[in-house]
């Protein structure tokens, strides 16, 4: 008997282990373990057996049912806390708090951008897009810039195969977009452009906005009007301008716009370099050779464009002091815009 008893315990052991659920288990322990169940039986059979066998059967006996009763409440508090977690699963627990969406924000630059277009289109300036992939024509010829210009240098360029460059500014949308239209016009022109520079305050790719307006008789004047308006709007009416004069192939003459600096309100600081002012735009009255390049008459129409750097007004705007981190996708700075 105790031979079969080793046979036995080995073939619960592994009825047990291969038990899948809890009816299989239930049924393990019907088999085994229950009143009618083979280890039952043979205790009960221990009195047919010799006395002086029985006690040394009995112990084996009592000690195979030990084992298996211990092994059993283990795979049955295995099978049940399984079968719980997998009713947990089924059930849908509507008091668990939600999983928030996280909602993106818009980009600082278009932020920006927008409310420039939006104050030009408030003083009746339509849009227009040229490409990024420029050629030089649009870009330095029809502008004026003479052959030897330094901005055509391959320094100051992207040049790319097949004979094109990446636009240096958005002027060559003026060309573009006088070509394809006849005055009167008020036009602006968002988008981004290309140099070889690269600190704290230049990034080979930014934005630039240009405007312009041609008609019949359009002067300095209107160019400063229109220039001071948006100053105002955008920097708020106490925000002290100045013009001073400039060069600009295709604009004469020519100024570039500056602010008082919002950094130290004009004392003087590192961020204007200790003017106490900062430059913003570039404009100018549209040189009579670029009217001349779009089949204008000069004496019969005049007119004014600028260009302005995007990224600038928005570091002045945010007081950002580093125009990378615009382009670094960094979110603990993008999600401070909304
Ligand atoms: N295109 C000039 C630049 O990129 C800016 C400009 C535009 C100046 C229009 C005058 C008129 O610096």
């Amino acid at each position: 008997m105790l031979n079969d008893l080793e046979q036995l315990s080995a073939a619960a052991r592994a009825e047990l282990k291969d038990a899948a659920d809890l009816d299989r288990l239930n049924q393990f322990r019907v088999n085994y373990l229950g009143r009618k169940g083979v280890l039952t039986q043979k205790l009960n059979s221990i009195k047919d057996l010799p006395p002086e066998d029985r006690r040394q059967a009995g112990q084996a006996l009592n000690r195979v049912k030990k084992e298996l009763e211990e092994l059993f409440a283990q795979k049955e508090q295995e099978l049940q806390s399984g079968a719980q977690a997998k009713e947990r699963g089924q059930k849908i627990d509507v008091t668990i708090p939600g999983f928030g969406l996280q909602r993106g924000s818009r980009h600082p630059l278009s932020i920006i951008l927008e409310e420039i277009v939006d104050i030009f289109q408030g003083m009746g300036f339509q849009v227009e897009e040229g490409p990024d992939a420029e050629d030089e024509y649009h870009n330095f010829g029809a502008l004026n810039f003479p052959d030897e210009h330094p901005a055509r240098d391959m320094q100051a360029t992207f040049y790319l195969d097949g004979g094109l460059i990446l636009r240096t500014h958005t002027s060559p949308v003026q060309i573009r977009a006088m070509s394809k239209l006849k005055p009167p016009l008020r036009v602006i022109c968002p988008g981004r452009v290309y140099r070889c520079d690269a600190d704290t305050s230049h990034s080979p790719m930014f934005h630039q906005l240009e405007g312009f307006m041609v008609d019949t008789r359009i002067t300095f004047v209107h160019l400063k009007g229109v220039l001071m308006e948006f100053v105002k709007e955008f920097f708020g009416s106490e925000v002290k301008t100045r013009f001073r004069p400039s060069f600009f192939p295709f604009t004469e003459p020519s100024a570039e716009v500056d602010i008082g600096c919002m950094i130290c309100g004009g004392k003087g600081c590192s961020a204007c370099k200790q003017s106490g002012w900062m430059e913003v735009l570039g404009s100018g009255m549209i040189h009579p050779n670029v009217l001349k390049n779009v089949g204008y008459d000069p004496e019969a129409v005049s007119g004014f464009a600028f260009g302005l750097g995007v990224e600038r007004l928005a570091m002045l705007r945010f007081r950002i002091d580093h125009i990378r981190i615009f382009f670094e996708n960094d979110l603990r700075f993008l999600k401070q815009f909304y």
